[in-house]
């Protein structure tokens, strides 16, 4: 029976045991997006840990969807030399990289980006306060977004990273289209789930297409908006099935509309979703949210309700947290 400290090979990838870094923007990043001597310091030393997958924080696929000023990039070449140095300092030390590319939609700040804020509609977002209405995206902006996706995907590859992981969570734009709160499209890619799920497979399918076969893409899903009115686990089941067969090498369940808090029901609050959507894709399973115990994370892998565990918050308190819980639980 598989525990946390099993190794798991799957999509041509091996981890060392069930523990994973989630996305965790640093703040380290400069001013163009780049990577600097923290964010390479920030991720090498958890690996250094034991942790078997760091999933580098959210980086920013295309200048109109970035979302703060010191967030990580990967929207143009010049990225491409510090990303590599970031996947070598992380590879090195025996885990397996991953970088999570994202759009922020109406998450976006013009102040900052000096464009436009785009979104499925225009509905002020529910947590970034914005001068005006979103601009909703046409036809034109989707190619564009689903571009950007691919080419930032191709960045990653080229910068040694073993994944990507495409963020379609937490408010963020592939999440917005996914929402009924905050899609009030009528054209294909709205007006029903699954039309409000296209671009979400649309971006996989261009990302797929840009790193070959082979190369594992993830996504991160945000399978519940947490909210009244919002998505709910049975028809993002339904995405995250399209999302697997799509070629999705593991899906990263996560849920909120505006974040990943826990909307009140405790430690391991996302785990009943991890389990629900491992049994409707048969891929791979990551789930983290308010689980800081090495015994129940051990628990969440010896149950089969999730293949890999994200440690957020604990790891950020305890960069060793991989080491601590290793040796908690050879002594259990
Ligand atoms: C400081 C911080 C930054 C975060 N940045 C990201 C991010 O870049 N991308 C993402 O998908 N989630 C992000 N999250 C959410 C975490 O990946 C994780 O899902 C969440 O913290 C719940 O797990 P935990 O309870 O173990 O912390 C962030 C969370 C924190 C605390």
């Amino acid at each position: 029976m598989p525990h946390l400290l099993s190794p798991l090979s799957f999509a041509g990838l091996r981890l060392r045991n069930r523990i994973a870094m989630p996305p965790m923007w640093s703040g380290k990043a400069t001013p163009e997006g780049f990577v600097t001597p923290a964010i390479v310091e920030y991720h090498r030393v958890r690996a250094a840990a034991g942790t078997a997958l760091v999933i580098v924080e959210h980086s920013f696929v295309h200048p109109q969807g970035r979302h703060s000023a010191t967030q990580l990039g990967v929207h143009s070449d010049a990225c491409v030399a510090g990303l590599s140095e970031l996947a070598g300092a992380i590879r090195r030390e025996g885990a397996v990289a991953c970088l999570q590319i994202s759009h922020a939609g109406s998450r976006a700040s013009s102040t900052l980006t000096g464009l436009p804020v785009l979104a499925p509609s225009a509905i002020p977002n529910i947590r970034e306060a914005q001068p005006g209405l979103p601009t909703p995206l046409t036809s034109a902006h989707v190619a564009e977004v689903v571009a950007a996706f691919a080419d930032a995907a191709r960045r990653a590859r080229r910068a040694g990273f073993d994944a990507v992981e495409i963020h379609a969570a937490h408010g963020f734009l592939l999440s917005q289209f996914l929402s009924p709160l905050t899609n009030h499209r009528d054209d294909e890619y709205g007006g029903d789930h699954e039309r409000r799920s296209r671009l979400a497979i649309e971006v996989l399918g261009g990302v797929k297409q840009a790193v070959g076969p082979g190369y594992p893409v993830f996504v991160r899903l945000g399978v519940h908006d947490e909210r009244p009115g919002g998505l709910t686990l049975a028809p993002a089941c339904w995405t995250a099935a399209h999302l697997a067969a799509g070629g999705a090498a593991l899906i990263d369940v996560s849920g909120g509309l505006s974040g990943s808090d826990d909307p009140g029901r405790g430690p391991g609050y996302f785990v009943e979703y991890a389990e629900a959507v491992k049994s409707a894709t048969g891929v791979p399973v990551l789930v983290a949210g308010g689980i800081s115990d090495p015994k129940m994370a051990d628990i969440v892998v010896r149950s089969g309700r999730s293949d890999l565990v994200g440690i957020g918050r604990a790891m950020l308190e305890d960069p060793e947290w991989a080491r601590h819980a290793a040796e908690a639980l050879a002594q259990a």
